[in-house]
């Protein structure tokens, strides 16, 4: 009885270190030096707001601020997607990424839900948003 309490124990420690982390997961090398395959043209940027206010806005906020309605519920604020020292630290592929894949627990990853184009666009929008260009230098070596 207590070798199965203890296992449960280490099963449940093992399942956090798993879900409970909050970091996002490192892109691979290949996204992370990946070149944005959309242009940011009027068209990709109309469907990125579209796709944005859909399934980023609830906790990023309409102007891409982190203050979302449901922003306040969470163990950690949403990022501030406005904000330049945030977005010029990583390349497009690693945002790529963590929208591909979430930023777990808080954040679900958006792979099996949009395109790889329209995640593509919103990394263009993102770029508008913070007013920053590509990166070429990766946070996962910083
Ligand atoms: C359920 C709430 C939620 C939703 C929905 C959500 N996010 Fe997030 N997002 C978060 C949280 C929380 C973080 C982690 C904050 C942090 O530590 O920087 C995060 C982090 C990020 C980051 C990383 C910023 C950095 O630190 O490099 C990006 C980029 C991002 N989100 C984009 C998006 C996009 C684009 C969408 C929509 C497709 C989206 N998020 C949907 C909650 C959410």
């Amino acid at each position: 009885m207590k070798r199965i309490a203890g296992g449960l124990a280490a099963l449940a420690v093992a399942a956090c270190f798993l879900a409970c982390r909050t970091e996002p997961e490192p892109a691979p090398e290949s996204v992370v030096r990946q070149e944005n395959p959309v242009a940011a043209s009027g068209q990709v940027l109309d469907r990125a707001r579209e796709d944005y206010r859909r399934d980023c806005s609830e906790c990023h906020g309409a102007g891409g601020k982190g203050d979302g309605p449901t922003s306040g519920m969470l163990r950690k604020a949403p990022a501030d997607l406005t904000d330049p020292a945030i977005l010029a630290a990583v390349t497009d592929g690693e945002i790529y990424w963590i929208v591909t894949r979430g930023y777990r627990p808080l954040m679900p990853a958006f792979e099996g839900k949009l395109s790889e184009e329209q995640r593509w666009g919103l990394v263009r929008l993102m770029r508008k948003m913070s007013n920053t260009q590509p990166n070429s230098s990766p946070r996962s070596t910083h």
